[in-house]
């Protein structure tokens, strides 16, 4: 088996990370500040209408490759929620950050983004900063796995 047939979920997990965490964190650093210091609400709904077309489809991926990735790992899905495991561990921290992020997703799609006004912006950052924050965790659990996952706490 050759080594893009054997990787490739892996390959598409990370193309899609380096969407979802990089967007995030150009956004955080560099489009928030300025919305921010300009109150511009269309500075920050023109860069999310334009990024969501890519972040949601790779966050969509993220999701599908890593159940997969998970079920490669761990083929027994029962014991993915064995605490007493690593790499078990692991995934539980992702899927609790997954949780974590569709929460925040969820809150600023339809309470927040709709009729957004630059009072609300302060909202916003408070949803933006979060998911960033979230999105590198995605990266540090991720990247543990080859460590042998999360250790003992
Ligand atoms: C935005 C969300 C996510 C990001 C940014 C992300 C990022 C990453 C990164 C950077 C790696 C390291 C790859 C390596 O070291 O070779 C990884 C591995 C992994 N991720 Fe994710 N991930 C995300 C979501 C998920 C979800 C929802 C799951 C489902 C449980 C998951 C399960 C895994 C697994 C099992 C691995 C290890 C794959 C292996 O080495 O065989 N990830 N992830």
């Amino acid at each position: 088996m050759s080594f893009l047939e054997s990787q490739w979920l892996l390959i598409i997990h990370v193309l899609a990370a380096t969407v979802w965490t990089g967007g995030h964190l150009v956004l955080a650093t560099v489009i928030l500040p300025t919305v921010l210091r300009d109150r511009s609400v269309s500075r920050l709904l023109a860069f999310e209408s334009a990024y969501e077309r890519i972040g949601m489809p790779a966050l969509l991926l993220q999701v599908v490759t890593g159940v997969a990735l998970a079920y490669r790992l761990i083929p027994d899905v029962s014991a993915w929620f064995d605490w007493s495991n690593p790499i078990a561990r692991a995934i539980i921290a992702k899927l609790t950050l997954l949780l974590l992020t569709v929460v925040f997703a969820l809150d600023a799609r339809f309470r927040v983004i709709p009729g957004l006004t630059e009072r609300g912006l302060v909202d916003m950052a408070w949803h933006i900063v979060p998911v960033t924050v979230l999105s590198v965790l995605f990266v540090v659990v991720g990247v543990s796995f080859r460590g042998g996952g999360l250790g003992a706490f």
